[in-house]
């Protein structure tokens, strides 16, 4: 089959030939239509996970999937040959990815896809939806009625996690590049600050004197560590780019914490419940084909997408 593959970090990917990923017990092999880019992938093709994860080479970039599935291994007991699925793969090795035309992955990290979007916009769904989910909703526990600044709402996990804090109930700021205020505007946010113009901790101290319920960085640096400064007394600060945020938080008095997006098929369900009933929508996307996998990894790397990256594999 076609893959992505990464032979050294730090050097360019290659469309290579790589052997069928055959399902071993309790996996499903998925015949894969669109994959999803993230920015971990071009981090992994860089190197920034060796030391924290172990890796093989060569390596095949990719966490996101949606395609039809193909074969089930011994045990597997909630999917069958020809269903429509996606699903997050990211497995303890780094090694098989989704920038293939197939992968085999556990069946509890799928779900089916939902009937009322396409393959491509499954594929952008499953990493940047449960980051938002596990980040607002198992972290923060994010309540009716909160305030909560969500840092990058334009971006991949910031087009979910706007939606999933309305559908929740909650009061939504964002942070976002004044030409993507119309677009974080129609995903639900609303209030959304231009970060080039405005100093956010200055304007946001205005606007809420006594701070947030909860506040959600997506972006790390310089803007996570300001972000103390905006947790109102008893509220939580959680970041997806700092891996650090718990022993910061406690210097602060604020419950802070890092969340590392964990596959989860259960999630993965709820998730697609509110897409068929139209509470979620996916986010805008920009398409790709397998064989220009490195204009995608270049483009993401800019760190300015709107919305998310897919690849077309079939
Ligand atoms: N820990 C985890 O499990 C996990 C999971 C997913 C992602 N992540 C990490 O979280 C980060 C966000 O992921 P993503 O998929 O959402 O990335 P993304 O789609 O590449 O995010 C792009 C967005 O970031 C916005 N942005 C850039 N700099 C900003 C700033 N200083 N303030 C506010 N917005 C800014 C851009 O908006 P403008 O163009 O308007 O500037 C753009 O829309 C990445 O570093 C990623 O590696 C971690």
């Amino acid at each position: 089959m076609k893959a992505v593959v990464v032979e050294k970090f730090g050097e360019s990917v290659q469309v290579k030939d790589q052997p069928l990923p055959e399902p071993k017990d309790h996996e499903v092999q998925i015949h894969i239509a669109y994959s999803g880019v993230n920015p971990v992938d071009w981090k992994i093709q860089e190197g920034y996970f060796k030391e924290r994860m172990p890796h093989e080479f060569p390596i095949i970039l990719g966490w996101d999937a949606a395609g039809v599935v193909t074969q089930t291994g011994y045990g597997v007991h909630h999917f069958k040959k020809g269903d429509e699925v996606y699903a997050y793969c990211r497995e303890p090795v780094i090694k098989k990815g989704t920038f293939a035309e197939y992968v085999s992955v556990n069946e509890n990290f799928l779900a089916l896809k939902p009937k009322n979007i396409s393959f491509a916009e499954a594929a952008s769904i499953p990493l940047a939806g449960l980051t938002a989910w596990q980040s607002l909703f198992d972290y923060a526990k994010l309540q009716k009625g909160q305030t909560v600044l969500i840092h990058a709402g334009a971006g991949g996990v910031g087009s979910f996690a706007i939606q999933l804090a309305k559908i929740k109930g909650a009061i939504v700021y964002t942070t976002a590049s004044v030409n993507n205020h119309p677009y974080v505007k129609k995903l639900g946010a609303d209030f959304a600050l231009d970060y080039h113009q405005e100093d956010f901790v200055r304007a946001f101290k205005m606007k809420l004197p006594d701070g947030f319920d909860v506040v959600f960085d997506c972006v790390g640096g310089e803007t996570f560590r300001k972000s103390f400064a905006l947790v109102k007394k008893g509220g939580c600060l959680v970041s997806i780019c700092n891996f650090n945020a718990e022993s910061l938080g406690q210097q602060y008095g604020v419950r802070s914490g890092h969340v590392f997006v964990s596959p989860n098929g259960r999630q993965l369900r709820e998730i697609s419940a509110l897409i068929e009933s139209g509470q979620l929508k996916p986010p805008h996307i920009e398409e790709f084909t397998l064989a220009h996998a490195k204009q995608a990894l270049e483009k993401i790397r800019t760190g300015h997408t709107q919305g998310k990256i897919v690849l077309k594999v079939t």
